[in-house]
């Protein structure tokens, strides 16, 4: 089923994938060893748990995993947004070659937007329902650059056409309520990309729309990235979304990263049985009646982690070890890697199952 999908993506991949290992050593993103905890009245919250990350130049780098798995609290992290009872507790977070872990609110702002930019689930958190969504836009350049109010009007015009907005002169007037929540994304993405920035980060950016608007939406990321130098840190619960888009999936789990690899090798050779779990929740388009598996049970308080494996109460195939030590995440290779004990011996081998 998977690689039908990612099938569809193949031919227009393999020039890019080229492309991609010419240019490995540039990392516009480099995210190491991640803690990210909570310290509430009940305990301490691990809700990023030393991860690491890596996203190149000109990448779409998605995140998966379950609601609760710490992928937003990733994205708050880069941010410098974590808030209280929350803190960083250890990691180091490079953007374009900067250490942000430690930036103060004053230093980031001037990075947010201008370096590193963002959309959520739903833009009309984000945009002021007084304001036009012209003129909201057109500060995002003027907040950053020395740029006259015409200018900033012509490239937020330009933009709204980039990014599909029908009648972009006419939509620079409107107000967010005016607009569907479609055109509402398009304008976000505007929003995120007028100013060039090194990495946009999308968390859940098409959840709220319906799976066409999706589609749109996931095309028009997927070729403004090719267009700009822009790499894109892609969210989402929902692996059609990273067969969509992604190059490369680090796919989260109770605070961790349990598996990570380019996206036709993960979609080919899927390991960890968690990653084989979210596979099989896809909805197949080709079933009347949508089956949804879903793996069973639910992930853990993270007050209360089980021992070993963190997936191992929900895992098939448990064995004895895995709920007395927490694995490692191996190397099997061809740039995957698996936190599972089943793959243990095929460490530095790259062999398949
Ligand atoms: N304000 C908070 N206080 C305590 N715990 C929090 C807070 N925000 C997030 N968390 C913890 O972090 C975990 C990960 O959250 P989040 O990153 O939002 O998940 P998701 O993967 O759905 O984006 C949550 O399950 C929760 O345990
Ligand atoms: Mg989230």
């Amino acid at each position: 089923m998977m690689t039908n999908l990612a099938a569809g993506r193949a031919a227009d991949r393999i020039m890019d994938m080229a492309a991609d290992t010419a240019a490995e050593a540039q990392e516009m993103l480099a995210i190491t060893d991640l803690k990210t905890h909570f310290f509430t009245q009940k305990g301490v919250v691990p809700a990023v748990d030393g991860v690491s990350i890596r996203i190149p130049e000109k990448q779409v780098m998605g995140i998966v995993g379950e609601s609760g798995c710490g992928k937003s609290v990733t994205a708050m992290s880069i941010l410098q947004l974590v808030s209280r009872p929350g803190r960083i507790v250890g990691g180091s977070i490079m953007l374009d070659g900067e250490e942000l872990v430690g930036k103060s609110v004053k230093e980031m702002r001037n990075i947010r937007g201008n370096k590193v930019s963002v959309i959520f689930q739903e833009p009309m958190t984000s945009l002021n329902p007084v304001y036009t969504v012209g003129r909201q836009v057109s500060e995002a350049i003027t907040v950053h650059r020395q740029v006259g109010k015409q200018e900033a009007r012509q490239q937020v015009v330009e933009m709204f056409k980039a990014v599909g907005i029908p009648e972009a002169e006419r939509r620079f007037n409107s107000f967010p309520h005016q607009l569907s929540g479609g055109l509402r994304q398009r304008v976000m993405i505007a929003m995120a990309m007028v100013c060039q920035p090194k990495l946009m980060i999308a968390d859940e950016p098409t959840t709220a729309l319906d799976v066409t608007i999706e589609a749109q939406i996931l095309h028009l990321m997927r070729r403004l990235e090719e267009k700009s130098n822009t790499s894109i840190m892609l969210i989402t619960h929902n692996m059609g979304v990273v067969a969509e888009i992604c190059d490369f999936v680090y796919v989260m789990y109770a605070g961790k990263v349990m598996e990570q690899a380019p996206v036709f090798e993960l979609f080919d050779h899927t390991k960890h049985p968690y990653t084989k779990g979210l596979l099989n929740s896809i909805p197949k388009p080709t079933e009347e009646k949508q089956r949804l598996y879903n793996i069973k049970g639910m992930v853990p308080n993270l007050l209360r982690l089980p021992k070993g494996c963190r997936f191992s109460p929900r895992c098939e195939y448990a064995m004895p070890e895995c709920r007395e030590r927490e694995p490692e995440l191996y190397d099997c290779g061809k740039n995957h890697k698996v936190r599972c004990f089943l793959y243990q011996k095929d460490q530095g081998g790259g062999a398949d199952e």
